[in-house]
């Protein structure tokens, strides 16, 4: 049930109506970007500086997907990442994902200032606390990681919120910024001067050769060099899905009535996890993750519920939703998208923290397509192999494999969309399969198959956002199938809903 009729994210308010063109016919560029969002975009302007020609190829509007429905934080402290990498990677590993965490935040920085791009921003510090007392270990382990990584932490309990913080590890000086307005200035920086952004311009094909060519319906490009920045990395090639972990996670703005939202930008230590932000007095709640294509619950009033409880909220305006994926072994992929590839550049994997990390990571394609050597490049290298974190690979990919077995027994809703109600959604068997149907508010009836595009997983419907989601490797479609995020590139047929 909706609680609000808010259905957008705070930041996309600012999308202009008019898009920028499409890219058509033929065209000769440096560099072709794969992707509108922060990493395409920041590695355009960077690659733009050094004096190339760059193509940025968006397949909807820049900043429509990860990068436009966000929490807006920019910080090198990161929930308890620090713990993470250590146990996993050592000291070394995590010094340097300190290090390029703190430079990806003093970059945007930079470029907001040299640019002057009206975004916003505000230093700000950031936190990661206990919300429950079970949490406090977690954080004060971040907080020894987190020091020993290099990053200048102190424990400090002072967050500015209305309930009690039982630890709480510090990071001053992050940033806190409008996103979109961010990547709307990336965009006019990076578009003119023999460089371009198209927009509405999906990429169907690619090839990998000298020169690499990148095709949409209605255009193509010639290009030395392709970056790829599309979140998860689009084409199958290199087997990107199977090594990314998406999880799908929710946010709400909300007005106050009396009091302000805090100044920090904080998130707990446990799971739940309550991510707390604001930009001009609105309140910014984020969290209820779950892994991508699993029944989301009822996030939003989840959300909602606890904003309720400890601050005086008069209105929910906004809420919006984002995947992100993550690497089975917690870092990045940066660099080559295949071993040895030096044309075919990727990032992806930014584990819901993509400002600094989009940042560092086109530092470090920008400096791959100069040919500058970067001390960041070894550790975050698509291609490295973490004998620790193999059996999550395995389990990752055993999960594809029950998904992919199991939904098919599972049994079908029901045997006709009668008595379905609006707003709803059920499986119908369909002769030897099934199909999904979802009722409208008008009480039209959609029906599409439910066996994904991509390798054939079955799809499972996301009441709080309208949509079907695949559990596999994350991708989404809306009610008449067509593909709201990949690594699906092709609609799910529909079927005539019995
Ligand atoms: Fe890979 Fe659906 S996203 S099977």
């Amino acid at each position: 049930m909706d609680t609000t009729s808010a259905r957008e994210s705070l930041w996309l308010d600012a999308l202009p109506d008019r898009a920028r063109p499409p890219l058509r016919g033929e065209h000769v560029f440096d560099v072709a970007v794969v992707g509108g969002g922060f990493a395409g975009l920041t590695t355009a302007l960077l690659l733009k500086r050094q004096g190339l020609s760059v193509a940025v190829v968006e397949a909807d509007r820049v900043g429509s997907g990860a990068s436009g429905n966000n929490t807006a934080k920019v910080t090198a402290l990161q929930s308890t990442v620090y713990s993470t990498i250590t146990a996993r990677h050592g000291q070394a590993t995590a010094k340097t994902y300190a290090d390029a965490s703190l430079a990806g935040v003093s970059t945007l920085a930079r470029l907001v200032r040299e640019e002057g791009i009206d975004c916003g921003l505000r230093h700000a510090p950031a936190f990661t606390y206990a919300f429950a007392e079970d949490e406090v270990g977690a954080v004060e382990d971040e907080l020894i990681a987190a020091r020993a990584a290099g990053l200048p932490v102190s424990a400090d309990a002072g967050l500015d919120v209305p309930f009690p913080v039982h630890a709480a590890v510090r990071l001053d000086d992050q940033i806190a910024l409008h996103p979109l307005r961010y990547l709307l200035g990336l965009a006019d920086a990076v578009d003119g001067d023999g460089s371009a952004v198209f927009e509405h311009s999906r990429v169907e094909g690619l090839h990998d050769g000298a020169p690499c060519r990148v095709r949409t319906a209605d255009g193509v490009v010639t290009a030395g060099r392709v970056v790829v920045a599309t979140h998860v990395p689009l084409f199958d090639r290199g087997l990107y899905f199977a090594r990314l972990d998406v999880t799908r996670s929710y946010c709400v703005a909300a007005s106050l009535a009396s009091g302000e939202p805090p100044t920090g930008l904080a998130i707990s230590a446990g799971s739940p996890s309550w991510s707390l932000s604001a930009y001009e007095g609105q309140l910014v709640v984020c969290g209820q993750a779950h892994p991508a294509g699993e029944r989301a619950g009822s996030p939003y009033e989840e959300l909602e519920a606890f904003a309720r409880k400890h601050w005086d909220v008069a209105e929910i305006t906004h809420r919006w939703s984002a995947q992100d994926p993550s690497a089975y072994d917690k870092l990045p992929m940066i660099g080559p998208y295949l071993p040895g590839s030096d044309r075919l550049l990727v990032a992806t994997g930014f584990m819901k923290w993509g400002l600094a990390t989009a940042t560092f990571a086109a530092t470090i394609l920008a400096d791959a397509v100069a040919g500058v050597p970067n001390p960041w490049t070894a550790v975050f290298s698509p291609h490295r192999v973490s004998l620790k974190s193999l059996p999550d690979l395995v389990r990752m990919n055993a999960s594809t494999g029950v998904d992919l077995v199991t939904a098919r027994f599972t049994p079908a809703d029901a045997t006709n969309s009668d008595d379905l109600p609006p707003g709803q959604a059920h499986v119908v068997r369909d002769g030897l399969g099934k199909m999904g149907v979802y009722r409208d508010r008008e009480g039209a009836l959609h029906g599409v198959s439910l066996r994904c595009t991509h390798l054939g997983c079955l799809v499972a419907f996301n009441a709080a956002e309208t949509s079907w989601d695949c559990p596999c490797h994350g991708s989404r479609f809306d009610v008449d199938g067509a593909v709201l995020e990949g690594p699906a590139a092709t609609p799910l047929p529909r079927r005539e809903p019995k």
